[in-house]
Order: C-alpha cells, then structure tokens, then sequence
C-alpha cells in the first residue's frame, strides 16, 4: 500500500470569500430529528410547496416525446423569448424587446452571468443587508467585493437612493438588489427605485434588480425595475412564481447594446438552459395556467395575512409588513425564551423543542444577524396553524418558567 501522502489541491483564494450556510446545519439536525421518527414542520424552506401545474407537466412530457431535447440558442428558444416578452406587456405594461430576452439556468445562472459580465477584479457591488446569501458570493465568484450596507426596518430593508450616493466610491460599480426580497419580503417603493436607478446611471454604474418574487405581491400592482430604462439588467426566474425550482429556469432582461456580451458568456459557461424545461415552460403563459398560479399567489398571500399576526401574538415583532415573496423577518428580541434575541440558539431550540425549522438572520448578513429570523410560509396552511401552536407551546412553558422574561403572548382573535 502506497502510504506517501497525497498532496493537497491549493483551493483557488475566492473559495474563501464564500461562506456556508448556517441554515444547512439546521436542516441536517432536523433530517435527523425526522429519521428518528420527529414531526418536524418546515418553515425555512425557500421554495414554494406547490410543484409545477399540470399544464406545464403535459407540456413537458409531450416535448420529451417529440424529442426537442437537444441544445439550443444559448440566448434561448424564440418562442420562450416572446412568450416572456409578451409576459411583461400583459402583466406589467411593458413593451420589451424579446431580443433582450436571455434565458438561463434559474436566477443563480442569470446573477452569475451578470456578475460576469459586469464586475472586474476588486469591484464594489452595493447591496443591502440583509440579502439573498448568494447574492455576494456571485460578486465574489467574479472577484468583485460585495459591500454591504446595513438596510434597518426604517428603510425597508432596502437600499435607498441616499444610501448609493453615500455609499459610492471611485472603485463602485454599481448595485445589487432585489424586489422583493429575500429574506425580508419587503419591496422598494417604485419612485426609491427609480431614484437609485438616477442616482447609479448618473455615476455610470450598473444596476441589477433580481425580479425573482415580483409575481407574488400582495398588496400592490408590482412595478419592474424595467419601466426605469434600457438600462436596468433585471433577472428572474420560474422558480418560485411559476413553482418550478428543480427544473432549473430563469431569465435576464438585458441593456440592448449588451446582448452580444451576455450571448458570449452564455455559450461559454452554460451553452444553454434545459431545452426540457424551456418547452415546458411555454405553457405557463396559457390563460388556464395562468389562473392557476393567480390561485396559488392568492393562497400565499392568505397564509401572510395570518403568520404575521399569528408571530406578533407570540412575542415576535414584525417591523415591516412583508408585501411579497414568502418570508417574514421577524424580530426575536422579545420573545419569552432564554435565547431571545440570539436567532441561532433560538432557531436551535425551536427545532429540538418545538419541531419547528426557521432560520437565523445570520445567514443574511452582519448588521443585525443575531435580531432577526426569516420566516417561511411555502408550507400548508395548516402546518403554519400547527407551528404556531407549538411555538405558544415553547414560549408559553419558559413565560412560566421566567415570569419575567420576554412579551406576554397574545391568542389570535378566533384562538
Ligand atoms: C432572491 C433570490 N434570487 C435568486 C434565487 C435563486 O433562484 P433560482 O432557483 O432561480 O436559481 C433565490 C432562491 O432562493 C432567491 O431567493
């Protein structure tokens, strides 16, 4: 036997720019939990509970017996192009030209070619934080250095346009946000987003906009970051409006005079996005499925309507009213247990007393990471009833064990 030991791979530096999420420890603690026979509800989930409408499943299977499996134009299908294109004249008053259209593999390639595209080595990307995890880490897979701005309830948790202005150096390149977001479900209003698009054009930055929740608002007609100027690369997805997260579809809406570049990188990194899931995805755009997932927005925004004053009832503050997407960040500093106000340990004991997965803010960003938990409703109603049952159960037993600690939980009218 050889016993020369091997030498080491060198990891390539930017590895160490990435860091893991702490929420996947928390989900292989509940995967055990659950082996050993635990119920445990899911509410840290990012990914809608409904899978694909059966149009779409037709579709898909009547593609994979005609055969169009093949590759395609790495800016994607004409067809799928126009039929987005087409998407946002209906939904959003839009007129975009399908030739700005690029389909990708989900959001996560359409970031990544953004990033690509748009950021040199050292680069400064503004974003908020909280944000999407991995919204830095595609700033740092393309050597740029994402700088987070702490973005508190007082602004939504969004940048604002006094923030890009502040915030703008010599070695800015531009901005990252979404709308809504994740992880707090909160929009910028349109005339905010509208000025930071002014405020970034004007220093000859960039701004990206991830579009990926806009189908799920609640309270508001959404506004596409599009109506602000060719300019403006927004990037979305069928992951979570269309409830098709494993099939592995988005797109970009790019600056005209930059389709050729995209066009490029797309060849070049990915070739193209699944043909399967891009013939599939045609159906989406059908009236009948389209009323299907107008049902399906409807029942998220039930599910909103009764998690957030269900968590304020059990000692939770929820500072902004999340108007879309599926989370709720909530403020844990007042809840009646021992690591209120420390969303790791308290995630922790959520999920071993209470059978309940949430995640801690840490996973978001360093402003406030040990304040907040984000808050997943893309479970059945009647599992969120459930949950909070138990966590009034959790709270209820440490209320009694320290009379002092925490806010006095509320019933819900009707509880
Ligand atoms: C804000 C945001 N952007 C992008 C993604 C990635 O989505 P996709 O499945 O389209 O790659 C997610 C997934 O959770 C997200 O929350």
């Amino acid at each position: 036997m050889n016993t020369v030991a091997e030498p080491l791979l060198r990891l390539a530096a930017r590895v160490d720019a990435i860091q893991p999420f702490y929420v996947m420890e928390l989900a292989k603690e509940a995967a055990k939990l659950e082996r050993a026979g635990r119920d445990i509800i899911h509410m840290g989930i990012g990914e809608p509970d409904f899978t694909a409408p059966a149009p779409v499943v037709d579709a898909a299977a009547a593609a994979l017996r005609r055969g169009v499996t093949q590759y395609t134009s790495a800016l994607g299908i004409p067809a799928l192009r126009e039929a987005i294109a087409a998407h946002y004249a209906h939904a959003y008053g839009l007129a975009v030209d399908p030739a700005r259209i690029v389909v990708t593999a989900g959001a996560s390639a359409a970031l990544l070619l953004a990033c690509t595209a748009l950021v040199d080595r050292d680069d400064e990307v503004l974003m908020p934080d909280p944000s999407y995890p991995c919204n830095r880490h595609f700033v740092a897979a393309a050597d740029g250095k994402p700088m987070l701005v702490p973005s508190g309830p007082d602004v939504r948790f969004q940048l604002s346009a006094a923030d890009v202005e502040e915030r703008w150096t010599p070695r800015t390149r531009g901005v990252l946000l979404a709308s809504p977001s994740n992880p707090t479900g909160t929009s910028i209003a349109p005339d905010e987003l509208r000025q930071i698009v002014e405020t970034v054009r004007a220093r000859g930055g960039f701004t990206i906009v991830d579009e990926i929740y806009q189908g799920l608002s609640y309270d508001e007609p959404p506004v596409s970051a599009l109506a602000f100027g060719d300019d403006v690369v927004t990037v979305n997805s069928f992951s979570k409006y269309f409830n098709m997260t494993g099939w592995r579809l988005g797109w970009l809406v790019v600056p005209p005079a930059l389709t050729g570049a995209f066009e490029k990188l797309a060849q070049n990194l990915f070739i193209c996005a699944s043909a399967l899931a891009q013939h599939a995805a045609l159906a989406c755009f059908e009236p009948d499925t389209l009323a299907i997932y107008e049902a399906r927005r409807l029942e998220f925004r039930r599910r909103r309507d009764f998690i957030v004053p269900a968590l304020e009832s059990l000692g939770f503050s929820v500072p902004v009213k999340p108007d879309g997407a599926f989370y709720v960040y909530a403020d844990c500093t007042g809840v009646a247990h021992p690591a209120a106000g420390d969303s790791d340990a308290l995630t922790r004991a959520m999920l071993h007393e209470a059978g309940t997965v949430l995640v801690p803010g840490m996973d978001f960003g360093a402003a406030a990471p040990h304040r907040y938990v984000r808050v997943s409703y893309a479970t059945a109603y009647e599992r969120l009833e459930e949950a909070v049952e138990r966590l009034r159960g959790l709270f209820g037993r440490h209320a009694s064990d320290r009379p002092d600690a925490g806010s006095p939980m509320r019933r819900l009218p009707g509880q």
